[in-house]
């Protein structure tokens, strides 16, 4: 602008115009970080201390001059202003986010004796002879969720998707009063990049609030406080979130080494500083014992809680020992989660459906005279197999104990054998498929009766509604119903037949019209391009499920690799063993699979090439390309314990001695194989060795 020579006088009249407007803006620019730093001081005080110190009203009105200023002056929004806190503009859908470290789930217990053998484990595993403290944690039953700050600034918010990958909910995350939008400050400056790690979760009084409003209102009301949560976070329009009264207590780091501090201890206190709001019932526990009675006490506080806790989180309290314990590809080794016991009612069969399943197992599901527990209306119950039927000896028409766990399937507990009556009848598992009509077979050694009928229509419906569904190619709008129907009408009856659906075909079916199906296509064709671990998790192989189709992208890179390699050469991907890789095998040397694959590639399906994984993320590849063999009595590991420290540290197990094994660890009465491996020249370890490489390498 300065150097404008040839200026007209209207230029003229804006320039000036400009230069006062900077004033302005400098004067505003000073004001609004003002408001914004009294705004966050106070809201910290109100939502996460519960200590307001001033009224409500003053509170708005500061907040109003926020939004004033803002309004005039568009460009001082911050990524920090509280202004976030009613939500920002209407999102068009929800971007992938990757996160930069895996969210790992935990491993359950349910009972102080595996609570016990955790500990246990833990301590031979550590060599650690005193008592281990741990840290106890309510274990909240919202939604994990990230929160990427950078430079104390929240730049990034996102749910935890399949643990790899999530949704950005960033806009939505803003409007939850207890996550900070800016770290308060340390006596040090804040760390580059920060992954916190926290639960959403809405409390009991402000469901039952939510639910009335919506009943009032004519609209369906929420199932649950936790499903309230999710829906909430998962609006387009954030200004709708912010209406819902969620809250946030943060439990962790996803990159803790960042901070330099020694305890779990010592990382929610500085997170408390930062200005997150930790859970106060949260303790250290210096012994098992003390872990156990805050177990117990919290359970017996849990009925007295306005917010839905599932148990507790028992973490190692020193990060050095979390370190050296590390992870598997699914969980943590330092921390467990200790369940309360389930939520049960009792109910009355009505009667007993069996499902087939895509890969044909055959399942009995029993119709409940409809029950709520924790809120749900529960109207189904798995009774697992044909063997669990007669362990529990189930009857149609029995009373049962009903149970519901988390997110699984409800499932009958027991029969209450006093209500009786003489009237019930035995259950007989049928012989033939319910679908197809063809014998089913039981394997020796194997509890599930399957349908082996690979043209079953029964599995192929199932197949294509696990393909299009969230875990398989996540075509948005194609769940159960609609795949259902589209089968039902004759317009799909493979994989490839959804990438070649018309519009014209979906806009004739009943309850469609143009728009569903413009959008459904629009679905398909989104997908039309995917990465190789979605195809592979999506073709619904047997035993492959999110990791392991990663671990497979990202060691063949490609559909060919794959296809072209040998069984013996699929067990050096880590973390696959014998079982799998006969599976993987077996399906891609299947003759349907190849007319499955071309049909796929001939209607337009592309395969995104895999990055390959890179070493030291997430599993610890120190030991890639060591292949061991474990022969005699450990004394400290089970065979088991052995074998998934081996393989999280990138090495292969072997389960017999060949000139594949570079290790053989020897424990007590080796038997043959050591002077076997003597004579082949293989390195020979004590389980001491053993353990001493898994630290340096592992
Ligand atoms: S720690 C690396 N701590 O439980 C450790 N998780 O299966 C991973 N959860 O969905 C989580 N309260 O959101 C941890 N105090 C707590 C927790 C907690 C609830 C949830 C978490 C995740 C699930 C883990």
């Amino acid at each position: 602008m300065r150097s404008a020579r040839r200026t007209s006088p209207s230029l003229a009249n804006s320039l000036t115009a400009s230069k006062a407007h900077s004033e302005n803006t400098e004067t505003a620019a000073r004001r609004l970080a003002k408001l914004r730093r009294s705004l966050h001081y106070h809201a910290h005080r109100y939502y996460v201390l519960d200590d307001p110190t001033i009224a409500d009203g003053e509170y708005d009105r500061l907040f109003q001059e926020l939004l004033d200023l803002e309004a005039r002056f568009p460009e001082l929004v911050s990524p920090d202003s509280p202004s976030h806190r009613v939500g920002g503009a209407v999102l068009d859908g929800f971007q992938p986010v990757r996160h930069q470290r895996p969210m790992l789930s935990l491993e359950n217990v349910f009972t102080s004796g595996e609570l016990a053998d955790f500990i246990g484990r833990l301590r031979r595993y550590l060599k650690w002879e005193e008592e281990l403290a741990c840290m106890v944690e309510p274990k909240l039953d919202g939604l994990a969720v990230e929160l990427v700050y950078a430079q104390g600034i929240l730049v990034s918010g996102s749910t935890r998707g399949d643990g790899l990958v999530g949704e950005d909910i960033t806009a939505q995350l803003k409007t939850v009063r207890g996550i900070p939008l800016q770290l308060h400050p340390w006596q040090e400056p804040p760390p580059e990049n920060l992954q916190v790690r926290g639960e959403v979760f809405l409390s009991k009084s402000g469901f039952a609030t939510l639910n009335r409003q919506r009943g009032e209102a004519g609209k369906p009301l929420f199932a649950n406080p936790r499903n309230a949560a999710a829906g909430s976070l998962r609006q387009l329009d954030p200004a709708i979130t912010a209406q819902r009264p969620l809250a946030f207590y943060v439990y962790g780091l996803g990159n803790p080494e960042v901070l330099g501090l020694a305890s779990q201890e010592e990382l929610l206190q500085r997170l408390a500083a930062y200005g997150f709001p930790v859970n106060p019932l949260t303790a250290l526990c210096h012994s098992e014992q003390e872990v156990e009675s805050r177990y117990h006490h919290l359970h017996e506080l849990r009925p007295t809680l306005d917010y839905d806790m599932d148990g507790v989180v028992v973490k190692v309290n020193i990060i050095a020992l979390q370190e050296r314990l590390g992870a598997t590809a699914r969980a943590p080794r330092w921390a467990v989660a200790w369940k309360f016991p389930a939520s049960q009612a009792t109910t009355r069969i009505e009667g007993v459906e069996f499902q087939v399943g895509r890969t044909g197992v055959i399942t009995p599901v029993a119709r409940l005279s409809p029950v709520v527990i924790d809120g749900v209306l529960v109207r189904r119950a798995t009774l697992h197999n044909q063997d669990e039927i007669q362990r529990k000896d189930i009857r149609l028409h029995d009373t049962v104990l009903v149970q519901r766990a988390g997110d699984v399937i409800p499932e009958v507990v027991k029969v209450i054998s006093e209500a009786r009556s003489g009237q019930e009848v035995q259950l007989v598992f049928p012989e033939l498929c319910p679908a197809c009509g063809q014998p089913l077979a039981r394997k020796v050694g194997e509890a599930a009766v399957r349908c082996i009928n690979t043209a079953c229509g029964g599995q192929l419906i199932q197949r294509l509604i696990h393909f299009a569904g969230k875990s398989g190619m996540d075509f948005e709008g194609l769940g159960k119903k609609q795949v259902e129907l589209l089968v039902e009408k004759g317009l799909v009856a493979d994989f490839a037949d959804f990438f070649t659906l018309d519009a014209a075909s979906l806009a004739q079916l009943d309850g469609w019209g143009e728009r569903s199906a413009a959008k459904v296509l629009a679905a398909i064709n989104r997908r039309t391009e995917v990465s190789l671990a979605r195809l592979l998790m999506a073709l619904g192989i047997r035993h492959v499920g999110e990791v392991t189709a990663e671990a497979l992208a990202a060691h063949y890179l490609s559909l060919d690799a794959l296809r072209s390699t040998s069984q013996e050469q699929l067990l050096d991907v880590a973390g696959i063993g014998v079982e799998v890789a006969a599976s993987v095998h077996n399906f891609f040397h299947h003759p349907a699979t190849a007319i499955l694959l071309e049909r796929l590639q001939a209607a337009g399906l592309r395969i995104m090439g895999a990055q390959p994984q890179a070493a030291g993320q997430g599993e610890e590849q120190g030991l890639a390309g060591r292949v061991f063999l474990f022969t005699g009595s450990l004394a400290t590991l089970s065979r088991n314990e052995a074998k998934q420290l081996a393989q999280a540290a990138g090495a292969r197990v072997a389960t017999s001695l060949s000139r594949q094994v570079t290790d053989l660890v020897v424990g007590a009465r080796p038997g043959s194989k050591k002077a076997e491996a003597e004579r082949l020249g293989l390195s020979i370890l004590t389980e001491e060795a053993f353990m001493q490489l898994l630290q340096r390498d592992g």
